[in-house]
């Protein structure tokens, strides 16, 4: 990791964080803190797919990184009683990938496929008649002596994850009969995420050091796990381990995570939005190029927090800083901008 892209609240997943985070995630669905309607859903569509004795329909979630997806696929591998086959979108080069993937399955078995967004066309579109009538067809042979011949698959649940819904294609959006977009969490559900993972890994924390944590980590489960490593680490030096709130404001405060949750990368989105663009409108692209950063990671990572907490408005013609930005920043928004919003 290079030192500009070791960001403490990077939502995705960093290197060597898998092992943790598998120790951190919930097994069942009442371990999973939050995101209710979709779990009240998932509850009555596993019991009742569990009464017929068939596979559950295939599932399909989107949100940003860090929010939930992977930890609900093994959830529902292990509620269904299956076993759980993981995969991503870029890793399934062929249809032979997949193929291999498919032949090894076990009726109610759950096959992941992380960032299915990022699947190749043909790869793709051998999915449909999978997901339709759990056959494969594979071409045997080429030119006009090329056959078709169907191979039978296990009945299975595909539980697909991505990051951006509007990347799918509808064909393949159209043939999940179960759809949920996850939220970012609320302050109060991140308080209980603090708790639990505190718990699992016997760290000593008080009601005001939970919040601290919680309201610092932009919504995001994988980020409440990765600040409260690292305040314990403070801790430990400071406090012989246990967190408050003091020990956890000085030590988000010099990882460079600031009170809402925002550190040096966002501000610097915000800040160049405001001093090289004038508060917008302006192109992700453009941003992207301004602050060397990736178009990509721009709308899938960061932007969709900053919109969510409202430093940040999707227009037509771009995005606009808006004066929550600029109060952030101490910086005072010009009354002609201020028109604008009204
Ligand atoms: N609802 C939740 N309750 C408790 N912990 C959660 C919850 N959702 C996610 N986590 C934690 O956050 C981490 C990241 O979640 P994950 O499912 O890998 O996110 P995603 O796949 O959406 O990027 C997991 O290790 C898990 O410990
Ligand atoms: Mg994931």
């Amino acid at each position: 990791m290079t030192e500009e892209k070791d960001r403490i609240i990077e939502s995705e997943e960093v290197p060597n964080e898998d092992k943790i985070e598998n120790t951190l995630r919930p097994q069942c669905l009442d371990d999973f803190i939050g995101q209710e309607k979709i779990k009240d859903n998932l509850k009555v569509f596993i019991e009742a797919s569990k009464k017929r004795q068939e596979a559950l329909d295939h599932c399909l979630f989107y949100a940003p990184p860090g929010l939930g997806k992977t930890t609900l696929a093994h959830i529902i591998a292990k509620e269904m009683g299956g076993n759980l086959r993981t995969t991503s979108g870029p890793v399934l080069e062929r249809v032979g990938d997949l193929a291999a993937i498919l032949t090894n399955l076990s009726e109610g078995d759950v096959f992941f496929i992380d960032e299915i967004h990022r699947m190749n066309h043909l790869v793709e579109e051998s999915l449909y008649p999978v997901m339709e009538d759990f056959e494969l067809d594979i071409i045997i042979g080429q030119g006009p002596s090329a056959k078709t011949i169907k191979l039978p698959v296990p009945r299975f649940t595909l539980v697909g994850a991505t990051t951006r819904a509007g990347m799918l294609s509808s064909p393949l959006r159209d043939r999940f009969g179960i759809i949920e977009h996850l939220n970012f969490y609320n302050e109060e559900e991140l308080i209980k995420i603090v708790k639990r993972s505190s718990l699992i890994m016997k760290i000593e924390i008080d009601e005001d050091g939970a919040f601290e944590i919680a309201r610092r980590s932009r919504g995001t489960p994988r980020i409440v796990n990765r600040l409260l490593r690292r305040v314990r680490d403070f801790a430990e030096i400071r406090t012989c381990g246990k967190i408050n709130k003091q020990v956890a404001r000085e030590s988000l405060d010099s990882l460079g995570v600031d009170e809402a949750g925002l550190d040096k990368m966002d501000r610097l989105l915000l800040s160049t939005m405001i001093e090289k663009f004038d508060g917008g409108p302006v192109g992700v692209d453009t941003i992207a190029v301004s602050i060397s950063e990736d178009a990509d990671t721009i709308s899938d990572v960061y932007e969709p927090f900053l919109i969510q907490s409202g430093f940040i408005a999707r227009t037509p013609r771009g995005r606009t800083a808006t004066e929550l930005a600029y109060k952030h920043l101490d910086l005072k928004m010009p009354a002609n901008k201020q028109k604008e919003f009204l």
